[in-house]
């Protein structure tokens, strides 16, 4: 089975061709990080035009990387929420008519689905497992039963994971997208020089809170003066107290969810971390630690897959067409779409 998936529910116009067997025969991307670097963050708007934009191209290059033509495909799968909505009615309208001229299946996907199920695409990781979602824009922990079946068990309260990275990157200066900037910086960092908050730490549930966090980096900031402000040492070790306080967040809460999760599910044996924010090295190590310690296997895609692709939207495709799962194309594209129940 052959799908092609479209994605472009943020910044990045992304295309991609994936079979069953978990081969990516084609891919494209298109980050729009330098469209949108000026004003700090995405302006939906200038997202919305730059796929329409580039959005057949990307498609095309995919195609022919993969050296296939539209009549060789199975489906097409695109992201249909949750998202800026601008950008997410490009991507379906684009697939729409794809499906309707090639007369192939059409798929609208959840991007948080996306996510959930691109470890998958590496490996073969049996369901059910537990998932840690960590993106820009969700933080959440779900117990994947099925494709299509999700149980979640917590989520963020007020900011997401990635977004407290911006953030702290915006008020160091250090640019957007702040993720992989604070992971740099934060290789050359000590942390614990300055003390962070660990919000919610030890409490009941699975639940996030990252906005105290945010808050107390930005008071940290402040507080370094107006005379030059921060030096570099004390950005690094800032940024690396902060990625410390975030792991401990994450392995604090994902241990909260075992119990539940073991609970349900006595034959689930793996973690899965997803989600943009999964790309981070020192993160992804805190939580194979945890797994060591839990009897759980840890699965974690390569940090391409883990941030907004088109590989893990053709392959949740793939996934909901083995199954026969598919949508009309009356499937109206979802600014809100929450996953499972
Ligand atoms: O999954 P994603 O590409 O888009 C959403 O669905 O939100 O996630 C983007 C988020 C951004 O907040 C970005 O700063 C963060 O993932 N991110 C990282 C790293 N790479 C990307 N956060 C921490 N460390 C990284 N290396
Ligand atoms: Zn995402």
């Amino acid at each position: 089975m052959i799908v092609l998936g479209i994605e472009t529910s943020c910044d990045e116009t992304a295309t991609a061709v994936v079979d069953s067997d978990r081969h990516i025969l084609g891919e494209a991307l298109l980050s729009q990080i330098e469209e949108h670097q000026p004003y700090g963050g995405v302006v939906p708007e200038i997202a919305a035009r730059s796929h329409l934009d580039h959005i057949d191209t990307l498609v095309a290059q995919a195609m022919d990387q993969a050296g296939i033509g539209y009549d060789d495909l199975d489906g097409v799968a695109v992201t249909g929420g949750p998202g800026l909505i601008g950008g997410v009615i490009v991507g379906v309208m684009c697939a729409k008519a794809i499906a309707l001229a090639a007369g192939k299946s059409f798929v609208a996907v959840n991007h948080l689905e996306g996510h959930a199920l691109s470890a998958r695409l590496v490996e073969k990781v049996e369901f059910p497992y537990l998932l840690l979602l960590v993106s820009g824009g969700h933080c959440q922990l779900v117990i994947v039963e099925e494709v299509g079946r999700y149980r979640r068990l917590g989520g963020t309260i007020d900011d997401a994971a990635g977004e407290a990275f911006d953030k702290t990157a915006k008020v160091l200066g250090l640019g957007y997208p702040g993720g992989p900037a604070v992971e740099t910086k934060a290789r050359e960092g000590d942390a614990g020089r300055f003390r962070l908050p660990r919000p919610l730490i030890g409490r009941d549930g699975c639940d996030f809170s990252f906005s105290g966090l945010k808050t107390a980096v930005r008071r940290m900031v402040d507080g370094f003066g107006e005379n030059g402000g921060a030096d570099p040492k004390d950005v690094a070790d800032l940024c690396a107290e902060f990625q410390a306080a975030v792991g401990d967040v994450l392995v604090d809460r994902c241990r909260h969810a075992i119990k539940p999760f073991r609970a349900h599910n006595e034959d689930g044996y793996s973690l899965v971390l997803a989600g943009g924010v999964a790309a981070n090295g020192y993160l992804r190590e805190r939580l194979e630690t945890l797994a060591g310690e839990e009897d759980l296997r840890l699965f974690c895609p390569p940090p391409r897959l883990c941030t907004d692709n088109g590989a893990m939207i053709a392959w949740a495709g793939v996934e909901r067409l083995l199954r026969g799962m598919t949508d009309g194309l009356d499937f109206a594209p979802r600014p809100r779409w929450p996953l499972g129940r």
